[in-house]
This record gives structure tokens, C-alpha cells and sequence, in this order.
């Protein structure tokens, strides 16, 4: 808490007149040169100051240093992290592109989202899957959870719909079949992931949509974000009946919190998945949360061969399994979808070829920005903005240890 008012604080100082409110608790202010006067607190240690922000507010100013990382650009940022692309630079592994996925700054204090953070690092950090990012490090710098990952150089399933919509042609069966092999197979291989010993650690990812379904310049497809998965082991540990992830995806069993939900939410999320991309409307979103709710429970679901007639009658009839609202009469598990959707392709004499998939997407959506690009356009990977300079560090060992109890410097260490 101490820590959070006082990133508030150095935040505020670079842009303000580096003075504090009145009766501001400011621990450990003399690190900043803080000296109070008439009631006001007045921090001078500019450099201190910019320091510690550039440290651990790196989107305030890119590219920034982050461990062992320099931050290049902000992807993404959602409600719970931020997602920059990253060089990482080792003395052993050299420079490679990385993706960095952190809490955000001003969350990093807060236990339930650490705990999101953490369920969702554990995870994907166990997946060793062709349909899944692989995740290098789960780890901490300055107090913020961060993952480091591969880069996934594509577009995202969102992307690709909405191009296509664009163009007025729908994206073809044997694609979409292709993308939906390929989220079967990942959750699959999700949903089987057990402990050292061998117990099944009762994964559900809880939040399949476009937006999380990449697909990379090779026609792989890559199933990102398990922000909001859950192993049933700690799923008893945390409050249960929490509803997450995004409500047109959610499966109504879902919003009964009956009984705990199994694999086969995620099975739900798929044919909606599949049902939305091959018709390219929403199929239960309505205007209003409550309405897309109402949806989910009891809108009727219309024939996917009546909407689009070249949809073969088994791959319809896989997609519309999937869609049952009662989970038991549901495929059982995402390797039962995937096998199901693997047989009526072949019998329908589809061919889902990565190669194919790979080549629509590209006519579609046109090249994808690489990492490189950041190169092109300016030329080197910039230096970043310094923090703490071994010179300031020396010269200030009450500053470094305040910067390091901050946790812009690993983990607090005892005082000099
Ligand atoms: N490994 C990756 N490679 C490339 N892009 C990624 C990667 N991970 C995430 N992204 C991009 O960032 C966006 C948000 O990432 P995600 O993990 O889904 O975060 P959030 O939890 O905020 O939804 C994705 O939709 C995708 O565009
Ligand atoms: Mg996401």
C-alpha cells in the first residue's frame, strides 16, 4: 500500500512542480529529497524521481527497461495486464523478440489480481503445445508478475472475420474447420495437463473467443490467454460462482453456478466460436449484457446449413453438438470435438490445411506488422530510458535501497 501511494507520488511529481498535498505519509521521502515546509512536502531529487518512474511506469515512456528486458511498444492492455513487445538481451541467448505480459502497475498490489495472474502463468507456463504460445518465464520485477513469451506473428481470429466482413466474402469452411482443429487440439492439451504426480490438474480456459485465437504466418493457429483459466484444485481454494470471461462466449451452465463447470465450457465457447465465424454475425450477442444472458439461456439457435448451404451436414451437425445447452449432451471433452471435427471434415472430403488457412488469411487481412518492423522504422533497438545508475547508486545507498524496497530492483534487500 505504502509503495502504491508513493508510485502515485513520483508519478505525479514529473509532471507537477514536484510538490506534494499537505499530510502526504510519503515513507522513506529523503530518497526523493523530500523535505516538508509550511505543511507541503516538496520532493528535489528530480533524477530520483524520473528514475523510479521510468523504472516502473515504462509505458509512460518507451522503450523502457524492465529486467532484463527493454520494452519496445504497447500491444495491448486490458482490464488486468498490459502486453508490450520486448527485447530481451542476455549475454547467452543474445537479442530476440519476446512478449511481455504484466500485471498492470496500478493492479500489481492487488491480491485477487495477482491471483488471476499468477492461475494464468502457472498454466501456460506448463503447456508445451503446437497450438499454444510458448511461455519462457513467469517472474516478478519491481513487484509486478510478468510472463515473457513467444512472439505470435499473425493476426488474431477477430482480425480475420472482420477482414473478411469487410470484403463481403465469407472466410471458407475448410479454414474455419482448420481454425476450430486447432482450438480442439489446444484445449485438449489444456484440459489434460496434470501435477508431477500425475493428478489431473482440471484446466478449463473459460475464455475461448476470436480475440484470443491467433493465427500465425505459417497458418498455425495459437490459443492465447488463459487469464481467467482455472484448475479445479484451486478453483475450492477461491471464490467459486464467479462468473468470467466474455459473456457472448459464456455456457449457460455458466450462469446457473449449479455445480462447479467442467471442460466443457470451453467445448460451448468453440461452436460459438465456429458458428459466428463461419455465418459472420454474433450469435447470442445482444444490446445489452443482460439481453446477450437471456441469449444464451433460451434464443433459439438456427441451422447453420440454413444460413450458409456450404457447410457440410456433418461438420453443421459437430458445430451444433458442441452448442447443446445441456452439457451432458454436449461432446465430452475437446478431444471429442476435435476427433468429430477431424472425421466429418475427411468425410466431407475437406481439406483443413494449415497451408490453405495460411494463405487466405494473408489475401484477407494482407501481411501482419512483424517485430522487425520496430527495426525498419527506427533503425536500431533503441538504448532504453536509464533507471538507476550504478554511478547514482553510489553516490545515494539510501536512494538504492529505497529504489530496491520500491522493488524497482528486484526484491527489498536489508537496509545499508
Ligand atoms: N504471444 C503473443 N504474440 C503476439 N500477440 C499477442 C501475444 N499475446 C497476446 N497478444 C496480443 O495481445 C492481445 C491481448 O493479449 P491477451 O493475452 O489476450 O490479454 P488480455 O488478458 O488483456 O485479453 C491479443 O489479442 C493479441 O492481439
Ligand atoms: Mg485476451
Amino acid at each position: 500500500m505504502k509503495n502504491k501511494r508513493l508510485y502515485q507520488l513520483a508519478w505525479e511529481a514529473t509532471s507537477a512542480e514536484l510538490v506534494a498535498e499537505p499530510n502526504t505519509e510519503l515513507p522513506r521521502s529523503r530518497a526523493f529529497g523530500g523535505s516538508r515546509r509550511d505543511g507541503r512536502l516538496t520532493l528535489s531529487n528530480r533524477p530520483a524521481i524520473l528514475a523510479f518512474v521510468h523504472e516502473t511506469h515504462p509505458s509512460h515512456a518507451l522503450p523502457a527497461r524492465f529486467g532484463k528486458y527493454t520494452l519496445l511498444s504497447k500491444i495491448a492492455e486490458g482490464g488486468m495486464a498490459e502486453i508490450f513487445l520486448a527485447v530481451e538481451d542476455t549475454p547467452h541467448t543474445g537479442r530476440r523478440f519476446v512478449i511481455i505480459k504484466r500485471i498492470h502497475p496500478t493492479r500489481a498490489d492487488d491480491p485477487d489480481y495477482q491471483d488471476f495472474f499468477l492461475s494464468e502463468g502457472r498454466i501456460s507456463i506448463r503447456c508445451a503445445h503446437p497450438n499454444i504460445p510458448q511461455v519462457y518465464e513467469l517472474d516478478r520485477i519491481g513487484g509486478i508478475y510478468y510472463l515473457a513469451m513467444e512472439v505470435i506473428r499473425g493476426h488474431t481470429l477477430l482480425e480475420f472475420v472482420r477482414c473478411c466482413h469487410i470484403r463481403e466474402e465469407p472466410a471458407t469452411v475448410s479454414s474455419l474447420v482448420c481454425v476450430g482443429l486447432g482450438v480442439a487440439a489446444a484445449l485438449e492439451h489444456a484440459h489434460s495437463l496434470t501435477d508431477v504426480d500425475g493428478c489431473p490438474l482440471g484446466v478449463i480456459h473459460r475464455d475461448v473467443s476470436p480475440q484470443n485465437i491467433l493465427i500465425d504466418d505459417s497458418g498455425t493457429v495459437k490459443l492465447i490467454d488463459f487469464g481467467v483459466a482455472r484448475s479445479s484444485v484451486q478453483e475450492h481454494r477461491t471464490r467459486t460462482g464467479v462468473v468470467k470471461g466474455k459473456f457472448s462466449y459464456l455456457a449457460p451452465e455458466l450462469l446457473e453456478a449449479k455445480r462447479p463447470p467442467d471442460a466443457r465450457v470451453d467445448v460451448f465457447a468453440t461452436g460459438v466460436v465456429l458458428y459466428e465465424a463461419l455465418t459472420g454475425k454474433p450469435l447470442f450477442r445482444g444490446s445489452s449484457d443482460k439481453k446477450t444472458l437471456a441469449n444464451i439461456r433460451a434464443a433459439p439457435i438456427r441451422d447453420l446449413r440454413s444460413l450458409r448451404e456450404d457447410i457440410p451436414r456433418g461438420v453443421a451437425r459437430v458445430i451444433h453438438t458442441a452448442l447443446e445447452r445441456d452439457p451432458e449432451r454436449r461432446h465430452a471433452s475437446a478431444s471429442e470435438l476435435l476427433q468429430a471435427l477431424d472425421d466429418a471434415a475427411a468425410d466431407a472430403g475437406l481439406r483443413a490445411s494449415r497451408l490453405a488457412l495460411r494463405d487466405e488469411v494473408r489475401a484477407v487481412c494482407g501481411d501482419h506488422t512483424p517485430p522487425e518492423a520496430y527495426l525498419a522504422q527506427h533503425g536500431h533497438i533503441p538504448e532504453p530510458i536509464p533507471g538507476l545508475s550504478p554511478a547514482l547508486a553510489a553516490r545515494d545507498p539510501q536512494l538504492a535501497y529505497f529504489l530496491r524496497q520500491a522493488g524497482a530492483h528486484g526484491e527489498p534487500q536489508s537496509a545499508p
